[in-house]
């Protein structure tokens, strides 16, 4: 059995995705613990975990460091990485929206200023309605942005809602539905095939109902 390595996302969605795989016969007990490290080995089950920045996911896969990763739509939509998609996961669904103040008019005289850490899917969105947009690309906090004047709308995620509801915005644009993908490195995908086809299969036996329908939380 060939070893498969699998980037997994820190925080909420890469728990909930681990508890897919765990299920699904790859487990690895440490993974559970707290711990700073970085790296968790089954070698019964054939698999080796990383502890990746979510953002970061679809690098380690598409430069071939991990076969196989968790990554969301956005990310994949986002930087467009060179990989093979085997599966929706159906967990950490959101939409990826256009928001800002609720009583915004888009005045087209002038350019408009759109704050995100999604710089390519906005610009995608807005030049195919031939809309002229000045990027400002942030790393957190979008929602602030046009709070305090520093852009006039955001392209963000939305999951709940309630970031947009307590800073007084809101959705103007649905752009599109997002959730959690498996993916996998092409090259992995030929050399590591029956070992890869397996995890997708029992993967995808091993998520619930309740998964399925979960939103992602945080
Ligand atoms: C994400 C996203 C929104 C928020 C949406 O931010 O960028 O700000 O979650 O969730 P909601 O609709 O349930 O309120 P995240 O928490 O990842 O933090 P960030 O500000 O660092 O981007």
């Amino acid at each position: 059995m060939k070893m498969m390595n699998i980037a997994l996302p820190k925080g909420r969605l890469g728990d909930k995705a681990y508890g897919v795989l765990e299920r699904a016969g790859y487990a690895c007990p440490a993974l559970r613990e707290d711990s700073r490290q970085l790296t968790f080995v089954n070698e019964e089950a054939g698999v080796r975990y990383f502890l990746v920045k979510p953002a970061d996911v679809a690098i380690y896969v598409e430069r071939g460091a991990a076969d196989i990763g968790i990554a969301g739509k956005d990310i994949l939509l986002e930087y467009a990485p060179d990989v093979y998609e085997l599966l929706d996961l159906n967990m950490g669904r959101c939409r990826m929206c256009v928001a800002g103040p609720k009583d915004f008019d888009d005045d087209h005289a002038h350019t408009l200023r759109v704050a995100t850490k999604f710089p390519r899917i906005a610009a995608r969105h807005f030049s195919a309605r031939s809309r002229e947009i000045e990027l400002i690309h942030l790393n957190g906090s979008i929602e602030l942005a046009p709070v305090v004047g520093l852009s006039d709308v955001i392209v963000d995620i939305v999951e709940t809602g309630a970031t947009l509801r307590e800073n007084g915005l809101a959705v103007l644009e649905e752009i599109v539905p997002i959730s959690a993908r498996l993916i996998a490195n092409k090259a992995s995908f030929k050399f590591k095939r029956e070992e890869i086809r397996a995890l997708a299969e029992r993967a995808q036996e091993s998520l619930t109902a309740k998964e399925k329908a979960e939103v992602q939380g945080k």
